[in-house]
């Protein structure tokens, strides 16, 4: 790999040993990709969890996490000390609430060690964000900007929406970018490789939140890996939308980048979206392609609901709004948990705006900064989930063993307050 003067002084050591591990990590993960070179960036999402180093070491302690972490994370053999962060860094999601991680079922060593790690970050330089959709509160790449993230969600967002350059890093690359401000210059960060492959002719036009959750995962189970061009969408999709498409698509098949003809910011001329090649499938998206998006993404058969999810990725807080609006003078049934994410940001101004009282009231809980599937809780003895996220319909079953309806926002609290699921394809 062809280094510049400034990239082998860190691999040599001269600013210090983390930075030559994460310098001696990123030229071998970019040796195996491929990558001729490195490239400069300022824009890195992250994720450093403390409970995951305490799985392989639980004797963690303000005296050890920072060279446990570095060890962890930069894959070093002897302890290095994490000197403080200079690229623009921001921790995505973490394990627990802050404030409900009783109730989310967290011991109390693991929100200890939740707390001690966050710490470190903040001194570290992160920005602590504590979301998966880092776009809702401040961090949004502009068109060309090479980013290193994590979490597929967000880079589908950054890659397709924005027109950021990012690959789906992994925990230990993300780290290493953040400490030398350069990641692989390979993938979607090169012009040839954001090329469509495969065109979607739309002919059922997606209207909702839940319309753009099916379409996306429809895409992603087919094209899986691919690069899909969707033609002939005739309604701008707002930010929710393309928040629950970009997810579904990323989960059903790893879709980190796609295209929608005349809406996203490099797809307003169909040769040039293509690189001038023909599309390697062209595939239909009618109702019968909706409806077998819909069966798949059904897992559960009993229509006895006791655990309801809103908020994959988090909630904007016209969602939150919406969610609110809808619970208003209404009561989550006993026995039946629902709860909403939301960055943590959000939340503060659903605070000041009342909307969080409202979702008290009716007795269900705003969190932030987690989800069940990355924190791996659910409430205690849950059986039947529903959700209005594809994404988390296609984990919950997958990760917590909670099989899942999939279903509108509104279906969604319907099942809340009533403990039924009546939600079906409209
Ligand atoms: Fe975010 Fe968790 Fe969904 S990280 S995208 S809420 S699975």
């Amino acid at each position: 790999m062809k280094l510049t003067d400034e990239e082998k002084t860190i691999l040599d050591g001269r600013v210090g040993l983390a930075r030559q591990k994460a310098m001696e990590l990123l030229v071998r993960y970019g040796e195996a990709l491929g990558a001729e070179r490195l490239v400069q960036t300022n824009n890195v999402c992250i994720s450093i969890t403390g409970l995951a180093i305490s799985r392989i070491n639980s004797d963690i302690s303000t005296t050890n996490i920072n060279s446990l972490i570095a060890q962890f994370y930069l894959d070093s053999e002897v302890p290095v000390e994490m000197p403080r962060i200079k690229t623009h860094t921001c921790r995505l999601i973490r394990e627990m609430d802050p404030e409900y991680w009783q109730v989310q079922g967290i011991s109390p060593k693991a929100h200890e060690i939740n707390l001690l790690t966050e710490n470190m970050c903040g001194h570290a330089g992160m920005q602590l964000m504590h979301t998966c959709a880092p776009y809702l509160v401040g961090n949004v790449p502009v068109m060309g900007e090479h980013c290193a993230w994590i979490e597929s969600s967000a880079v589908i967002y950054c890659n397709s929406v924005l027109g950021g350059r990012t690959n789906t890093e992994g925990m230990e690359s993300a780290a290493a970018a953040a400490l030398v401000g350069r990641t692989p210059y390979w993938g979607y960060h090169i012009d040839e490789n954001r090329r469509g492959t495969h065109l979607v002719e739309v002919e059922r036009q997606p209207e909702s939140v839940m319309d753009w959750g099916l379409l996306g995962y429809y895409i992603g189970e087919i094209v899986q890996e691919n690069v899909p061009v969707i033609n002939n969408i005739r309604n701008v999709p707002n930010i929710a939308r393309l928040k629950h498409h970009g997810a579904a698509a990323a989960s059903s098949g790893g879709v980190e980048l796609y295209h929608i003809m005349n809406i996203t910011p490099e797809a307003h001329n169909i040769k040039r979206v293509f690189g001038g090649k023909k599309p390697v499938e062209t595939l239909k998206y009618g109702p019968e392609e909706r409806k077998q998006a819909y069966r798949n993404l059904t897992s559960a058969t009993d229509d006895t609901v006791d655990f309801v999810m809103l908020g994959c990725p988090h909630y904007t807080l016209e969602e939150v709004t919406n969610a609110a609006m809808l619970l208003e003078n209404k009561r989550v049934r006993d026995n039946v948990s629902l709860w909403i994410f939301t960055p943590k940001a959000l939340k503060i101004v659903a605070d000041q705006e009342g909307i969080t009282d409202i979702i008290t009231k009716a007795g269900a809980y705003l969190m932030t900064d987690t989800c069940p599937c990355i924190g791996r809780f659910s409430p205690k003895g849950a059986r039947i989930a529903a959700t209005d996220s594809a994404k988390h319909a296609h984990y919950m079953p997958a990760i917590l063993n909670i099989p899942t309806w999939f279903g509108s926002q509104s279906d969604c609290i319907e099942a809340a307050v009533t403990g039924k699921w009546q939600g079906e394809l409209k």
